[in-house]
């Protein structure tokens, strides 16, 4: 059962699981603070990206934005637990441009695939990539995606200069994180904090 909510922003969003699927308060911008901003130093050349809680593809859209504008060639591969968030995606369209690269438009830099499963059970059977964008529901909801041994996973995944940019700025992930290996920093976006670790 899903509501449609409208954000601050003007997108649309909705209410599933009894979560919002992005703050209404923040819409867009949250995924660009929180993902874009950090990683976009990392876009040059060629770039892999794994997009854990794909969605409805808005984080991705906002990274696909920055690699055009930035000229670099993306392999964006995404993991989404459930189907019916997935297809969100036809009928939750943020405003921005590339949201049509997740809705199945083509674009020669850009290489996109989203598989529907869990990422705890996936994340070994995948290869390398420069950046892991960790956009799970939250540390009380979805707590395996947040604990050290996925985060350890996730630091296994990423080549030597890998970065991880996680969507909260809990205490607990962030000792988690540095558990797993990574130096982390957090990063304050006014009234909300996220991290960032780097191997
Ligand atoms: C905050 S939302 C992500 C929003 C999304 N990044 C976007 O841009 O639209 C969290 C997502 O994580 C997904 N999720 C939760 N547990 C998961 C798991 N174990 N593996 C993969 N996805 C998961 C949820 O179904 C949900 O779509």
């Amino acid at each position: 059962m899903t509501t449609d909510i409208l954000c601050n922003d003007g997108n649309k969003t909705i209410l599933i699981e009894e979560m919002y699927l992005h703050p209404p308060r923040y819409g867009m911008q949250h995924c660009i603070n929180v993902h874009i901003k950090p990683l976009t130093p990392l876009l040059k050349g060629n770039v892999q990206v794994l997009v854990i809680g794909f969605g409805a593809g808005w984080t991705a859209a906002a990274l696909i934005e920055e690699c055009i504008k930035k000229k670099c060639l993306l392999e964006l591969t995404g993991l989404e637990k459930n189907k019916e968030v997935y297809e969100q995606r036809f009928k939750i369209k943020p405003k921005i441009e590339s949201h049509k690269y997740i809705t199945g438009e083509k674009h020669d830099s850009i290489k996109i695939s989203v598989t529907i499963g869990d990422a705890t059970k996936m994340i070994e059977t995948l290869k390398e990539f420069d950046a892991i964008i960790l956009d799970g529901w939250n540390e009380l909801k979805t707590p395996e995606l947040y604990s050290e041994d996925f985060l350890k996973k996730c630091y296994d995944s990423l080549t030597k200069k890998g970065i991880i940019t996680i969507n909260t700025g809990s205490w607990n992930v962030k000792e988690n994180a540095i558990r797993a290996g990574f130096k982390v920093e957090t990063l304050k976006h006014g009234e909300y904090e996220s991290l960032v670790g780097r191997k």
